[in-house]
């Protein structure tokens, strides 16, 4: 696939920067679904790609590196373009608006009573556009004559007004990761933002998001919001008309093959064989995000072991969850939280019952996902939550998935998966009893099914297929 004339934009980019005690710049590749996905798909031609420094050791690279530079990451090149918003508008920008508003309003996990409460607007005025005009700015000026723009996420969801006003023929497509609100959902944003948001990201030729679920809530929200008209997937509104679709991700399996074969991931392993003690393992593995659902999940394995103590010796849950954005106080709080209700299980049930790892270890993800028996990814909503495709891929032990009915995975696993209610912590805990209590011909067949579903859409596949959207809509668009 030619994708040297990509131009991709995401505020997480592909690399992460480190200066070593000599001072030398040490590059090695990002992480998070996003880059994940991409990655896969860009092997080989990386394309450009312009993303936010994050930290400081990122603000000094984009110092010490303006407009576009090559740079090696763990034996890909990348042409990057590192935008530095300054601290404060970055704060604004990600921690405030991106983390906060926008993903607590596309994931459903308001408090409504009390939440959202905080004025939002000079946040949103002076941090959030501001930077979305600076992606744009880096867009254009690294764009040359390259044919095609990828916008991802929503942290950019207004950059495309930008690059449209100064570039009104940008093929433009943005893939949103995450969920997309229902109508109603939306409207607890402040309207000011709600329309910003969908008339940045109508600027787009394409709109794609990864279940149907999430592209469907989104056409709806145009048109309560801004009054545009629905006609099958596409969006007409004042300036031309968006396509708004999803294109389902799958796993990257020869990543996953050189990650299985990994020495780290073999020593990880031999370590977890010896800590499990025999048990069965009833594994998660996530960031550490609200939206992830992991006290709901030790609740619903806490009332397992009360209902069911034939597995209190036999059974062992572990939940290896990657520390994310610490910098959010809620998000401070929900750790606390979740070590709270572990310690309370380890009380009641015996220390070797729960093992929660609140830690960034990748090899020990890996070794846990080809153990599990059961592999429990309950999130509150999720895009598409990776982990439960890259689960069966990895798994030798004819592992059950109990996955919520939230998570656009869904869409393609639910022939292989138990699904269960999020919200509903004791249809979790009797899905747990019924994954440990199945048969092993059942298992089986399961397993087998979920292997097949989930290189559906593995990354240059996923890449290909919006690519050809994105060219149908602008042959269309220039007639
Ligand atoms: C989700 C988002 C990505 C984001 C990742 C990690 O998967 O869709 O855009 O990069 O979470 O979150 P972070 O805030 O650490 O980048």
């Amino acid at each position: 696939m030619q994708t040297d004339q990509l131009l991709i934009a995401s505020n997480r980019g592909p690399v992460r920067f480190a200066y070593d005690e000599n001072g030398d710049l040490e590059s090695r590749r990002g992480f998070g679904g996003l880059v994940t996905a991409l990655g896969g798909a860009l092997q080989d031609e990386p394309g450009t790609w312009v993303s936010v420094a994050l930290s400081d050791t990122d603000r000094r690279v984009a110092a010490e590196h303006p407009g576009t530079f090559e740079v090696d990451a763990d034996g890909s090149r990348f042409r990057l373009s590192l935008v530095d918003p300054g601290y404060e508008r970055f704060e604004a920008y990600y921690n405030r608006i991106a983390n906060e508003l926008l993903w607590f309003t596309v994931h459903g996990m308001w408090n409504a009573p009390y939440e959202p409460h905080r004025p939002w607007s000079s946040d949103w005025r002076d941090g959030y556009l501001p930077v979305n005009r600076q992606v744009a700015e880096a867009v254009l000026e690294a764009g040359g004559d390259r044919p095609e723009v990828h916008l991802h996420d929503y942290h950019l969801l207004t950059a495309g007004r930008t690059i449209r006003a100064h570039w009104p023929e940008a093929p433009i497509l943005s893939y949103i990761h995450t969920p997309w609100a229902r109508p109603r959902e939306l409207a607890m944003l402040p309207d000011e933002v709600a329309r910003d948001a969908l008339e940045g990201l109508l600027q787009a030729d394409v709109v794609v998001t990864s279940a149907p679920e999430w592209s469907s809530a989104l056409r709806r929200c145009t048109h309560e919001t801004l009054g545009a008209r629905l006609s099958g997937e596409t969006v007409e509104h004042e300036w031309g008309r968006t396509r708004v679709t999803d294109v389902v991700l799958g796993v990257d399996e020869t990543a996953l093959v050189s990650a299985a074969d990994a020495p780290a991931t073999r020593e990880a392993g031999e370590r977890l064989d010896a800590s499990r003690d025999g048990r069965r393992l009833i594994v998660r593995v996530d960031r550490t995000d609200l939206s992830k659902n992991i006290a709901r999940g030790l609740q619903a394995f806490e009332l397992l072991l009360e209902r069911h103590p034939e597995h209190r010796e036999r059974v062992q849950h572990l939940a290896i969850c990657n520390p994310s954005r610490q910098s959010v106080p809620a998000y401070r709080a929900y750790v606390e939280h979740c070590e709270q209700l572990a310690a309370r299980i380890a009380e009641r049930f015996g220390e070797q019952t729960i093992d929660l790892r609140v830690v960034d270890d990748y090899p020990a993800a890996i070794a846990a996902l080809q153990r599990y028996d059961v592999l429990l990814a309950n999130p509150v909503r999720d895009g598409t939550n990776l982990v439960a495709k890259e689960g069966p891929a990895l798994n030798h032990a004819d592992g059950v998935l109990v996955l919520s009915r939230e998570a656009g995975a869904v869409t393609t696993l639910s022939g292989g998966a138990i699904t269960v209610n999020p919200f509903d912590v004791e249809d979790q805990a009797a899905a747990l009893h019924l994954a440990l209590t199945m048969d092993a011909g059942e298992r089986a067949e399961r397993a087998n099914r979920l292997r097949g579903a989930v290189t559906i859409g593995a990354p240059e596949e996923w890449l290909g297929e919006q690519r050809r959207l994105l060219r149908e809509a602008v042959e269309a668009r220039r007639g």
